[in-house]
């Protein structure tokens, strides 16, 4: 649901009137999404999905769950980290932090000066896609935080085997087509994923099914979004056609998910 229309609307642009919002120029629905938890929730930390406990309601909440299941799955600082995806660099002030050798990329240049405003310079980071990233020196993990999605996977695994060190390991949250799904934009199948993965020397070392506590993100939005309409539009300068577009995908993913159609995983590879 959070790249559902990325691709087909690459910016939504706002109107002169409206006052500046540092996020106005990420890819929609990126924007709309930033938008409406910062609002509902008095801030925004994260682009992905929550992991919600039982009769949990607080997405900041949900999205930290999801962030500390990651950390958990990454070798010990100072290990080097590449974070695929950076997003509004949350999780890349952390592990800076926390005394890791870390670089995040994303090709989106709104992000990179999102992410510069809020952190300044204590974070290493490069507008690249990671289909043409380099560096000089290997990393121990790369992690893609619903970043995986955006990248066709066999590029992912040839492009890891190439930057990894031996013995190096790839961290995966995301949410796949687990059953045959033919329409355009759907998620890659986790079937090809894991192929992918085999083809270039990964062995899958963990894979976690989090498909339940993930869902409810998108029934967190759809529950939202009629009530949020005439914002969306005025605010952000959408079409009412995409307002429209983004209730029925969301209507594709709730029932996906439910039917077993899409699911969301953790995935831990190594080499
Ligand atoms: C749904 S957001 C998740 C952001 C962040 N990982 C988080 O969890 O909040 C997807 C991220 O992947 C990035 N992305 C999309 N295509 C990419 C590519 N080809 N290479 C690297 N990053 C990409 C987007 O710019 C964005 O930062």
């Amino acid at each position: 649901m959070l790249r559902r229309y990325a691709r087909a609307h690459p910016r939504a642009s706002l109107p002169t009137r409206m006052p500046d919002l540092p996020y106005k120029d990420f890819y929609y629905p990126l924007n709309v999404f930033t938008h409406m938890i910062l609002h509902e929730e008095g801030r925004v930390d994260d682009l992905h999905y929550g992991l919600f406990a039982p009769g949990e309601t607080s997405m900041l909440a949900a999205q930290r769950r999801s962030t500390e299941l990651l950390l958990s799955r990454l070798p010990a600082p100072p290990a080097r980290l590449l974070e695929v995806g950076l997003g509004l660099g949350t999780t890349l002030v952390r592990l800076t932090d926390l005394g890791y050798d870390v670089v995040g990329i994303t090709p989106d240049a709104a992000q990179i000066g999102v992410v510069r405003s809020r952190h300044g310079d204590r974070v290493r980071m490069e507008c690249v896609r990671f289909e043409n990233f380099d560096a000089a020196e290997r990393f121990d993990c790369i992690f893609f935080q619903e970043s995986s999605q955006y990248i066709g996977s066999e590029a992912l695994f040839a492009r890891s085997a190439a930057l990894l060190r031996e013995n190096g390991r790839v961290v995966v949250l995301d949410e796949f087509a687990l059953k045959p799904v033919t329409h355009a934009g759907a998620l890659h199948a986790l079937s090809g994923f894991l192929d992918a993965a085999s083809a270039n020397a990964f062995r899958l070392v963990e894979e976690m099914s989090l498909s339940e506590e993930a869902a409810p993100t998108v029934d967190w939005f759809m529950q939202r979004i009629p009530a949020w309409r005439e914002r969306l539009i005025a605010e952000l300068a959408l079409q009412p056609s995409q307002v429209d577009e983004l209730l029925t995908s969301g209507q594709t993913y709730v029932a996906s998910y439910r039917d077993g159609t899409y699911g969301y995983r953790l995935l831990v590879f190594e080499r």
